[in-house]
């Protein structure tokens, strides 16, 4: 066997498995997490490194009645439309390439859905019903301690990674909700939190496993137009 055969080892066979495992899941089934698994998740989490280990992230896991309040907040400061957004979201911050890998999986999530593409206002009702958090009956709002700093995002963001992971490893499955950003404030009012700057909330539970759109499986650039091996 030559020097650079890559062995395979249990851990990476697993690592592959939970990596690949996990996917957004878009229907949920109402039936709780038992706590006693939320705290165990959570905990496991809280494992994601940070720059010095500063762990700048604020955590709020939303459950039972607080989730129905805040599901109603949301849907009625979309309805007037209250948006707020910590994290300034502009279309131009993608890529051509970026832009076509969005419009491939648009595509494909619609035709899951049964919307046409021209059907605006499906989409926009999609949208709308997505703020009841894909009927998930438990969301995590993941803020940024301070004042957003790029650097302490990108902290949060390796915190969700590992959120997700661990998620799938208890066998729940989850979407990040970007969308949920959009309505910074009407959150921290409904859940009384002051400060910090909301990233992503990440709807979950148990997936509906009948629902067509939890079919959707995204595909990935290949490897060397994302990542370069230099010596
Ligand atoms: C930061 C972030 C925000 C996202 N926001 C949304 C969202 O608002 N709505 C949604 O349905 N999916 C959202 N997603 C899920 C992505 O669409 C999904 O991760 C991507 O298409 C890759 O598919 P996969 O997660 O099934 O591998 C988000 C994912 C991330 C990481």
């Amino acid at each position: 066997m030559s020097e650079n055969t890559t062995i395979p080892t249990e851990l990476s066979g697993s690592a592959e498995k939970l990596i690949r495992g996990r996917h957004a899941t878009r229907a949920f089934r109402p039936d709780p997490v038992p706590e006693e698994t939320l705290r165990e998740i959570f905990s496991l989490a809280g494992a994601a490194p940070s720059n010095s280990n500063a762990q700048p992230w604020r955590v709020e896991v939303v459950s039972g009645a607080a989730r129905e309040r805040l599901a109603d907040a949301l849907r009625a400061a979309h309805a007037e439309r209250r948006t707020s957004v910590d994290f300034p979201y502009s279309e131009g911050m993608y890529a051509p390439v970026h832009q076509t890998r969005r419009a491939a999986f648009g595509a494909e999530l619609y035709v899951a859905l049964g919307i046409g593409p021209d059907d605006h206002t499906a989409r926009a009702a999609y949208d709308a019903e997505s703020l009841r958090f894909y009927g998930a009956p438990h969301v995590a709002f993941l803020f940024v301690d301070g004042e957003g700093d790029a650097r302490l995002a990108a902290d949060v963001g390796a915190y969700m990674q590992t959120l997700l992971l661990a998620l799938t490893a208890y066998g729940v499955d989850s979407c990040p909700q970007g969308l949920l950003s959009f309505y910074a404030d009407t959150v921290r009012t409904e859940l009384g939190v002051s400060g910090g700057k909301l990233l992503v909330g990440i709807s979950f539970g148990y997936g509906d496993e009948t629902a067509p759109v939890n079919r959707v499986r995204t595909e990935r650039a290949a490897l060397g137009s994302t990542t370069t091996f230099h010596g």
